[in-house]
């Protein structure tokens, strides 16, 4: 990754890069990062770990907005991360934004999530 602004915002790549309920993994000091994009062209990041067991969230299944992890198939919300009942838990969140084509990621995780588990 390259051009860290003051604020945290990275430039990341553009929106064709990403597919179609698809993913690509961002590479942090915070660790992985996945970053998705829905049906709709909206983009999402999380922390590319589920806070169940640590599967791969970017080799989910995108639905909605919501992404179902590959190994256990919990669900999680795109926009906060957090694990859609009857399980329990939260991916950190991180906010993203379009200016164009062009995809910025922010490194300072959203409010909200402590990455809780319930394993
Ligand atoms: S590691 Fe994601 S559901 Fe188990």
């Amino acid at each position: 990754m390259s051009e860290v602004s003051k604020d945290n915002w990275v430039q990341v790549g553009r929106l064709e890069d990403i597919p179609r309920l698809g993913s690509r993994v961002v590479e942090s000091a915070a660790g992985e990062l996945a970053l998705f994009r829905t049906s709709d062209d909206q983009l999402f990041a999380l922390l590319n770990r589920c806070p169940h067991k640590r599967g791969p969230l970017a080799d989910g299944i995108v639905h909605g907005h919501r992404v179902t992890c590959p190994l256990h198939n919990w669900v999680l919300e795109l926009e906060n991360g957090e694990v859609v009942a009857p399980d329990v838990g939260c991916a950190p969140s991180y906010p993203v934004r379009l200016d164009g084509d062009v995809v910025y990621l922010s490194l300072e995780p959203a409010a909200g999530c402590s990455e809780k588990s319930a394993a």
